[in-house]
C-alpha cells in the first residue's frame, strides 16, 4: 500500500515537475487566467517568451499556466485532470476564485485544448488555438462547438497549413468563433528555442522573426480576451484582421468552390436532395476545354458527383446534336459529366499537414471527337482529335487559373522560391475502359521542377 502510494506520488512529481505558473505583472481590474498547452515535443518553458509578451500587452491581472506532459506529449489521456491541476496551482499562487478562465494551446496542444474545453465548458470562457484549428467533426450543424474560440495561425505554417486554416476561415469567421491568419508567420514562430525534428522537417521558412510574431499574437490574444470580458461580439481589431484574412483567403476559397470541395458540403452521389453538392463547376469548365469548340457552339454542361467505378456505373452523356438547328450559333449542346474528387490519404486524420484540396478529380467527359461531330455533323478521327494530351491541356488551365488569381505576394513567393510546376504530356491509357481510374496523376520531381503528368 505504502509502496503504491510512493510510486503514484513519484509519478505525480515527474509528470508535473515542470509546470509553469507566471503570476501577473500588472494589477488590473479584470482577473484572468490563461492555461496554455504546449505543442508536441516542446516543453512548457518554450512558451515563456510568447506568454510573457502577452502579459506585457494585457492591462489585466493575467495569470498564465503552462502544464507539462509526460514525454512532452500533450494528449489528454496522459494527464486527464490537467485543467483541475492547473487551477489548483493557480489558486494556490493567489489567483482569486472568480478569475475568468481561458484555455488554449499550440499545435497538438490546441487539439487537446479543444476537447478539454468541451469537458470544462462551464468553467472555460474562451479558447485560443495557435497553429491549430477546430477539428472537422465540429463543422457540421449537429455538432456546433460550444466554447468561443479564436484561431490564430501563420501564413507560412508548414504543419497547420494555411490551406487547412482557410477551411477554418470558411466555417469560423463570425462570433463566437474567429480565424485570423498572421502574415509571414510559420509554425515555430509561436514557441522559442530549438524546434523539434518534426517541425524542422515540415515547417516553412518564416518571413518575420519571433519577436514580431509574439507581438502580433499577443495583440490578438489580449484583444480577444477583452472582447469576451466585455461581452462583445467583435472588436475593431478583429474586424480589421478578419477583413485582411478574408482578402488573403478569397482566391483559395474560390478555387475550392470551383472544385466542389467535399468538406464544404459532401457530394450528393446518389442522393437527390439534402445538404449536398450536385457536381463540380471545374469539371464543366474542363469539358468545355475538352470540346475544343470555342464559342462557335454553346455548351450547357452539368456535372454530377458519383463514385466513378461504382455499379451501376454513371457515364457522361450528350443529349443532342446541332443537325436540327439552322446555324451553329443557335445550337446548344447539352452535356452531362461525372466527377469523383479524390483527397489525400492523410486527409482523414485532419492533422493540417497535408494539402486539403482534391488531389485528383476523376472526371468522365464526352470526347472532343463526339462533340465536334455533334456540332458539324462530320466524321472526326479520335486519334487526331483526342490523342493530344487533352488532360494536360485542362491541367494547364488549372495551373493558369491559380497563377491568375493567387494573391500578388503568394504568386511572387511561388515564382521566387516555389517548386515550379510543369504539366507533362498525358501518359494514358487514353480510351481503354476503366484503366484511367486507377492511373493517378504522377508527380515527377527533379531538383527545381515539379512535373505533373
Ligand atoms: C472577485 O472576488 C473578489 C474577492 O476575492 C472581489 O473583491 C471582487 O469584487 C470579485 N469580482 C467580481 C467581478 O465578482
Ligand atoms: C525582428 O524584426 C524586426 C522588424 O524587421 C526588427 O526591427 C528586429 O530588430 C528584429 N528582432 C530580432 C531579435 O532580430
Ligand atoms: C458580461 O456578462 C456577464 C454575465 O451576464 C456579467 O456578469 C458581466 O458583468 C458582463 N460584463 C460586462 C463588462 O458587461
Ligand atoms: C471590414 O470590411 C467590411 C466590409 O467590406 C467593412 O464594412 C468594414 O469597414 C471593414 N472593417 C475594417 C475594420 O476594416
Ligand atoms: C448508388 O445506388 C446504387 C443502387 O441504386 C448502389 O448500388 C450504389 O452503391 C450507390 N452508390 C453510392 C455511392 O452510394
Ligand atoms: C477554336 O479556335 C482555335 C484557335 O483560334 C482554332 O485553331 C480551332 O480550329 C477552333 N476550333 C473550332 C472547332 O472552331
Ligand atoms: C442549362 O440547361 C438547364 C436545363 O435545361 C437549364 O436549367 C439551365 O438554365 C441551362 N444553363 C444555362 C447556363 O443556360
Ligand atoms: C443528330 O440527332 C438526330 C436526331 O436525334 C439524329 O437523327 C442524327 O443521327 C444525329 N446526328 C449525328 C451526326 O449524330
Ligand atoms: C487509332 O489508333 C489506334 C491505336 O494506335 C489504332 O488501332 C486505330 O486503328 C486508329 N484508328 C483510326 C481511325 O485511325
Amino acid at each position: 500500500m505504502l509502496k503504491i502510494l510512493a510510486i503514484s506520488q513519484l509519478f505525480y512529481l515527474i509528470s508535473c515537475s515542470s509546470d509553469i505558473i507566471l503570476e501577473p505583472i500588472k494589477t488590473g481590474a479584470n482577473k484572468v487566467a490563461l492555461i496554455f498547452i504546449p505543442g508536441a515535443e516542446l516543453p512548457p518553458d518554450r512558451y515563456n517568451p510568447l506568454l510573457k509578451q502577452t502579459q506585457l500587452t494585457s492591462l489585466d491581472s493575467l495569470w498564465i499556466a503552462i502544464p507539462s506532459f509526460p514525454q512532452d506529449l500533450p494528449v489528454e489521456q496522459l494527464r486527464p485532470k490537467v485543467v483541475d491541476e492547473m487551477l489548483t496551482k493557480l489558486y494556490r499562487s493567489g489567483m482569486p476564485l472568480n478569475a475568468t478562465i481561458f484555455l488554449g494551446g499550440h499545435s497538438l496542444g490546441g487539439i487537446t485544448s479543444q476537447t478539454l474545453a468541451i469537458s470544462y465548458q462551464n468553467k472555460i470562457f474562451g479558447q485560443i488555438l495557435i497553429g491549430s484549428f477546430l477539428q472537422r467533426k465540429y463543422e457540421t450543424a449537429s455538432a456546433i462547438y460550444p466554447v468561443s474560440t479564436l484561431t490564430l495561425s501563420g501564413e507560412l505554417d508548414g504543419l497547420a497549413r494555411v490551406t487547412r486554416i482557410i477551411e477554418s476561415v470558411y466555417f469560423y469567421s463570425n462570433y463566437p468563433h474567429f480565424t485570423l491568419i498572421i502574415p509571414g508567420m510559420n509554425h515555430m514562430n509561436t514557441a522559442s528555442g530549438q524546434p523539434s525534428s518534426h517541425i524542422i522537417k515540415n515547417d516553412i521558412e518564416s518571413e518575420i522573426n519571433e519577436t514580431i510574431a509574439h507581438e502580433e499574437l499577443s495583440l490578438r490574444i489580449v484583444d480577444y480576451i477583452s472582447m469576451r470580458l466585455n461581452n462583445q461580439t467583435t472588436t475593431p481589431m478583429i474586424e480589421y484582421n478578419l477583413n485582411q484574412t478574408k482578402l488573403f483567403s478569397q482566391p483559395y476559397l474560390d478555387a475550392l468552390n470551383l472544385e466542389g470541395f467535399y468538406h464544404f458540403m459532401p457530394p450528393c452521389y446518389n442522393k437527390t436532395n439534402g445538404n449536398c453538392q450536385i457536381g463540380s463547376q471545374w469539371s464543366a469548365y474542363g469539358q468545355k476545354i475538352m470540346s475544343g469548340l470555342n464559342d462557335t457552339v454553346q455548351l450547357n454542361i452539368s456535372d454530377q458527383f458519383h463514385i466513378v467505378y461504382k455499379i451501376p456505373e454513371h457515364f457522361p452523356r450528350l443529349d443532342n446534336n446541332c443537325s436540327s438547328t439552322k446555324s451553329s450559333n443557335d445550337c446548344i449542346l447539352y452535356v452531362h459529366t461525372v466527377t469523383q474528387n479524390v483527397y489525400d490519404v492523410g486527409d482523414q486524420f485532419d492533422s493540417g499537414e497535408t494539402h486539403t484540396s482534391a488531389e485528383e478529380m476523376r472526371v468522365k467527359m464526352i470526347s472532343r471527337q463526339v462533340l465536334l461531330t455533334a456540332a458539324d455533323g462530320k466524321a472526326h478521327n479520335f486519334n487526331q482529335t483526342d490523342a493530344q494530351s487533352l488532360c494536360g491541356l485542362i491541367n494547364q488551365h488549372s495551373l493558369d487559373w491559380a497563377l491568375e488569381y493567387a494573391g500578388a505576394k503568394t504568386k511572387d513567393r511561388y515564382q521566387r522560391i516555389g517548386k515550379q510546376m510543369i504539366i507533362g504530356d498525358d501518359i494514358g491509357p487514353l480510351n481503354a475502359g476503366p484503366l484511367w481510374i486507377w492511373t493517378p496523376l504522377v508527380r515527377i520531381f527533379d531538383r527545381k521542377k515539379r512535373i505533373v503528368q
